[in-house]
């Protein structure tokens, strides 16, 4: 076991009922105006929009709203909104949506006291200490944003997608309500199961193995599987909601890192390339690319990949047979809820590949690079390497 720092400052609540409690949350803080970011209208639809403005005025919380933040947020929308946050000079930001939206409150919050352009966080060139105070009422459990200090942008006129983490982008205060998520689509949940398991997974895999961080990840994994296959059943089942969305936010809020090697993440470095180059949902692009990473690299990790089978599927057997099976049985879940796990499901042709590598690369340079970071960590990869993989997720 590797030693660690476990800190999480996010004040979490979490349950039915519990979105009114925001405004008083913000108060608490001394906070009078707050910018309050939001996506596409799910919000105003299943009525979390009301919740929310009913709590701010209950508290005597001012605030100015910017809409429109669309999943993959770009920085243009970024950019927009820290100008109307200095206008407006408000003491905190306060998003209401998923990934997308809270992900560009926290970039938004560091970029209204960075003299420069906030980019510069996400190629290296700076490095974020401090924000305006961060909020958030989360609709869509999947990627974790609720509970870590990481944010994602995409950079549209460059397609650029990239990731920065600071101490100063944990929210103050998240709220979850899994009541609000029986709106979201098939689709959008099965991509939240997608990603939260990933996280879980970049851990696991990434050269470490101690035995209460691999026990609490693959329950959690077996756990978020069986209530997405509930909530594919029943959507407004509450219990699975709740589980679900526990199991998500713990998949990125530190406890899986715990004794571990800081993680994987070439899937996700990969994936991200993904969406910023064909706008396809995190999750989607992590069902296709993270098997055919699978299949790449299991050599080099071939205990854990035993384990994997033999925990997450109940296979028995040893060495490259179970693992196969192992990857396979994973895929078929995959293919079974719904998930591309080719690209050409997705519509990208092999064609693409070499502009996939291309994009990958350049992530390499320019987000990796200034920090010492290499893409993958059991095993590094290079150009060749990201161009093998992408070909195994081909078809
Ligand atoms: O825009 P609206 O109208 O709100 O609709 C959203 C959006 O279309 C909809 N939605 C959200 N809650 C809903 C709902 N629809 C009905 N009912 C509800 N209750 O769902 C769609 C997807 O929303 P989005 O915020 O994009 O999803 P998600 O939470 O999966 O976020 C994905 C983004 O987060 C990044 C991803 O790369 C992607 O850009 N990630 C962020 C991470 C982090 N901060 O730690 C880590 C992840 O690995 C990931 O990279
Ligand atoms: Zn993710």
């Amino acid at each position: 076991m590797e030693n660690f720092v476990f800190h999480n400052p996010t004040k979490l609540i979490f349950g039915k009922g519990t979105i009114p409690r925001i405004g008083e949350e913000i108060r608490n803080f001394g906070i009078k105006k707050v910018l309050f970011l939001y996506g596409g209208g799910s919000i105003k639809r299943n009525g979390v929009y009301d919740q929310v403005v009913k709590s701010l005025k209950r508290y005597g919380v001012d605030w100015v709203e910017v809409s429109g933040v669309k999943p993959n947020p770009v920085l243009s929308k970024v950019h927009e909104a820290i100008e109307i946050a200095r206008k407006e000079k408000v003491e905190a930001v306060l998003g209401v949506g998923g990934g997308s939206v809270v992900d560009s409150a926290k970039t938004v919050a560091a970029g209204v006291v960075y003299e420069g352009d906030i980019w510069d966080a996400f190629i290296g060139k700076y490095v974020i200490k401090e924000a305006l105070p961060i909020f958030d009422v989360l609709t869509i459990s999947a990627t974790g944003t609720e509970m870590n200090g990481n944010a994602v942008i995409t950079n549209e006129e460059t397609n650029e997608k990239y990731g920065v983490s600071s101490k100063a982008l944990y929210p103050k205060v998240s709220i979850v309500d899994p009541s609000v998520q029986s709106t979201l689509s098939r689709e959008q949940t099965v991509y939240g199961a997608v990603d939260a398991i990933a996280h879980i997974l970049e851990y696991y895999f990434d050269g470490s193995s101690p035995e209460i961080s691999n026990e609490i990840a693959e329950s959690t994994i077996r756990t978020i599987m069986k209530m997405t296959e509930k909530l594919l059943e029943k959507p407004d089942d509450y219990e699975a909601r709740a589980n679900f969305a526990w199991c998500a936010t713990i998949a990125l809020n530190g406890i899986m890192a715990v004794g571990r090697k800081g993680g994987e993440w070439s899937c996700h470095r990969i994936e991200h390339s993904l969406s910023a180059l064909y706008d396809i949902a995190h999750g989607a692009g992590l069902a296709i690319v993270f098997p055919a990473w699978m299949r790449y690299v299991y050599r080099e990790n071939i205990h854990q990949f035993e384990r994997f089978a033999k925990r997450i599927f109940n296979l028995e057997g040893e060495g490259e047979d179970l693992i196969l099976r192992g990857i396979d049985s994973f895929k078929n879940w995959l293919k079974k809820v719904g998930a591309p796990v080719t690209l050409r499901d997705a519509g990208i042709p092999e064609e693409d590949i070499e502009k996939i590598v291309d994009n990958v690369m350049l992530l390499v340079e320019k987000n990796l690079k200034p920090k010492g970071a290499t893409l993958g960590k059991v095993k590094v990869l290079d150009r060749e390497d990201v161009r093998e993989i992408l070909k195994i997720a081909a078809k």
